[in-house]
């Protein structure tokens, strides 16, 4: 059993397959939280709560002659607000006379079979019947009709405990929420480091470990999307952890827009960790009987390093995150024409440069920005759903028939979310545009953002790209999203809910995104905002793959990807070889290294391969054929890194494993050749210890324990940025 209730001492225990999640109601009610770490059955950790008076941390009301509990010192499952705790609050409600106040209490609990879901929100979901579990505690303001289901659901063998919050308003004056956090925790003690992705556009998340002082450290979106520039995915990890020992927890958030996870060290060194939508803009107005529901966040444990961990949440995305039936499909190898033309095309152009990637093996064809509208620089065309026929004379026929009859399927790029001044759209509908009344507004790539709060928006642009999807043999859709937001005010909404527009704005692009994901499941679609500016588990829900970075530089990339594979799973990654000198950088790296980083995304090329010279050609040739004979293992395999954070600066390694231990692949990208250098010495995973390997092309034979404990040493390397990938299959 995955949730255990103990009803003579209140104890509420959550186990997945190596970790324990206890809590317990205390006689007063209160729900407190009393472990989280390495599975402990049979325990009942009430012991280590010890109380005691403390000076200015007041005291409820039960406890005024028995000063020793205070909601200020004591570690509670979710909090509310302005009743002595002065830590971080996961609530913060106001009462139709203007109170702030929120007593939360135990009002009973129930469990069930099976994941929950959240209304309007991505939700992780069962694959089979007993993938998982529920339990939903019902908490009680004392003095209003205010109450909180907090949702529990333990993936036991993903070793995943999902949590989201309902608030529900059953009285029958409104309460405003001004904060509303998917979940709470409090860490009892201990002395821990936050790793945190932080970024900027062309180099996304950046892992930054710093230690918790005695404050407040946060990492926060108020750009209207996940953002560039700190990811809705934290680890609180031991100053000792490493890639494959030490102590380490992480919260990822479901959620494409403003976020926040706060982590508070407070005056004891408990550690608060408070994770969800951001309380900036936001003001809810919560009617009579109505409910919120915050997106849900996911925890996972490891007691085995980050590797661990990450595997906990590269499986929980393959296979209870991802709905798309591509993320167990084999992916097409594409060629993208952005970096090739830009705007700047024609049908012919296309065609040529589509003739020379099928005669080398690749795929699908993708049409990138430019092919809508009057759409021949930024200034305009967003919004105008209908071929440009400049570019593309008699429409978009003769161009899809010319790549299926090259033996390749087309995809086309589209931002939904966007709009021009100077479109049609927004001449018909300038109302449908965020803007602020009566000041300029703010631009972004000189495109303002539409109000996808609005159902007529979404009926709009669901209509224009359903009748593309219906009318055209499209296998592919690219939805881009290349600006952040700002005047978010919808002209729509009274006066009293633009406090909800940053929330209603993202339901609305899920939304359209359910709409089109789920009646088109054949397309494989691939997320994006200007790279990865969204990349969070809100958007795999409904894409498989996004759009890693607009750096396609490789040793850039290193970093880049390095840092995402901490949360989200390699075959989630868009990643294309280039032109060189790269357009990004201007740095020079050979083909093969080019190959080697882009082979652990999703595969494809980025550049017009008409322009490489003959040897170059043949090159790409055998590029693709060796992509496609380690596709399977790439995308199906486990992945392992297989450097620590310290050692990225000089080389980035990384591996696959066949589930079952029969192949590996190794990669290997020295960013940093020197002269007279250590060698690199890499002990390799997920291999059968009893089982004998062969490197391929060559007679070598290694046992699977000697390179699982003795490792391998690499030759010495030579030139700029030299890469090398090794295969290893079980002989015996
Ligand atoms: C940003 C994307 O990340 C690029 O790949 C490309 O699609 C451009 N937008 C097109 O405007």
């Amino acid at each position: 059993m995955s949730i255990l209730y103990s009803p003579e001492n209140r104890l509420l225990t959550l186990h997945t397959r190596h970790s324990t999640y206890q809590m317990c109601v205390d006689e007063y009610g209160f729900l407190r939280h009393l472990y989280y770490g390495e599975r402990a059955d049979g325990a009942d950790f009430r012991y280590l709560l010890r109380d005691y008076d403390r000076g200015f941390s007041g005291n409820p009301a039960e406890f005024r002659n028995n000063r020793g509990v205070s909601l200020d010192t004591t570690p509670q499952e979710y909090t509310g607000f302005n009743a002595g705790d002065y830590r971080v609050p996961a609530l913060c409600a106001v009462h139709a006379d203007g109170s702030y106040a929120a007593d939360l209490r135990y009002a009973g609990h129930e469990t069930r079979p099976g994941a929950y879901s959240l209304p309007g929100l991505p939700a992780a979901f069962d694959r089979s019947p007993d993938d998982s579990a529920t339990l939903v505690v019902t908490l009680r303001d004392t003095a209003s009709a205010l109450q909180v289901r907090l949702y529990y659901g333990v993936f036991e063998e993903r070793d995943i405990i999902t949590r989201a919050a309902e608030i529900v308003n059953g009285g029958d004056s409104v309460i405003y929420l001004e904060k509303a956090a998917s979940a709470c925790i409090d860490f009892l003690s201990g002395n821990w480091e936050l790793l945190h992705f932080h970024g900027r556009h062309c180099m996304e998340r950046q892992p930054q470990r710093v230690p918790l002082s005695n404050n407040v450290q946060s990492v926060e979106s108020r750009r209207g999307m996940s953002s560039h520039h700190h990811n809705p995915f934290t680890i609180l990890c031991a100053p000792e952890t490493r890639e494959y020992s030490g102590e380490c927890y992480g919260f990822m958030l479901l959620w494409s827009g403003n976020h926040k996870t706060e982590f508070e060290k407070d005056y004891l060194n408990s550690v608060r960790v408070v994770t969800g939508i951001h309380d900036s803009q936001f003001r809810w107005n919560l009617g009579a009987g109505e409910h919120f529901f915050t997106p849900q966040v996911l925890f996972s444990y490891s007691a085995s390093g980050f590797s661990t961990l990450s595997h906990h949440y590269h499986d929980m995305i393959r296979w209870h995150i991802c709905r798309s039936q591509y993320v167990h499909k084999r992916r097409p190898v594409l060629i993208n024409n952005w970096e090739a033309t830009f705007m700047n095309f024609t049908t012919e152009r296309l065609l040529d440069i589509a003739r020379q990637a099928a005669e080398l093996g690749v795929e699908l064809f993708v049409m990138d920005d430019g092919w809508f509208g009057r759409r021949d620089n930024e200034d305009d065309g967003l919004g105008d759903w209908f071929v440009n026929e400049n570019k593309l004379p008699g429409g978009l026929n003769p161009l899809i028939q010319g790549i299926k009859d090259l033996g390749m399927s087309f995809g086309l790029w589209i931002e939904p979310e966007m709009v021009n001044e100077a479109s049609d759209l927004y001449k018909a509908h300038p109302e449908w545009a965020l803007t602020v009344p009566n000041r300029p507004p703010m631009y972004g790539r000189n495109q303002l953002v539409l109000d996808m709060s609005r159902k007529d928006v979404r009926d709009y642009l669901y209509n224009c790209f359903a009748e593309l999807l219906r009318n055209y043999d499209i296998s592919y859709i690219k939805w881009d999203m290349n600006r952040c937001l700002a005047d978010v005010y919808s002209h729509e909404l009274p006066a009293e809910q633009q406090g909800e527009m940053t929330y209603r704005y993202v339901l609305g692009v899920y939304d359209l995104a359910e709409r089109l994901t789920q009646n088109f499941p054949h397309v494989l679609f691939e997320g994006c905002a200007g790279g990865g500016g969204r990349f969070d588990a809100g958007m795999l829900y409904y894409v498989p793959q996004i759009w890693c970075s607009d750096d396609t530089d490789a040793i850039e990339r290193l970093d880049i990807q390095h840092g995402t594979s901490f949360g989200y799973p390699p075959f989630t990654m868009g990643s294309h070889v280039s032109a060189c000198p790269n357009q990004q950088t201007g740095r020079t790296t050979s083909l093969y290294t080019r190959g080697v980083v882009a082979m652990p995304g999703t595969f494809g090329y980025e550049l017009d391969l008409n322009r490489l010279s003959s040897s170059e050609k043949d090159e790409v040739r055998l590029q693709m054929a060796y992509y496609k004979k380690v596709q399977s293992l790439i995308q199906n395999g486990v992945y392992y890194r297989l450097n620590e954070l310290e050692e990225q600066e000089r080389y980035s390694a990384w591996e696959f494993a066949a589930p079952d231990g029969s192949e590996i692949l190794v990669n290997l990208v020295v960013k940093r050749v020197q002269a007279n250098a250590p060698l690199i010495r890499l002990r390799f995973k997920g291999l059968s210890p009893e089982a004998t390997y062969a490197l391929e092309d060559t007679e070598s034979r290694y046992s699977g324990a000697a390179l699982m404990t003795g490792g391998y040493t690499f030759p010495m390397f030579w030139g700029d940025y030299p890469a090398l990938q090794l295969h290893f299959t079980r002989v015996d």
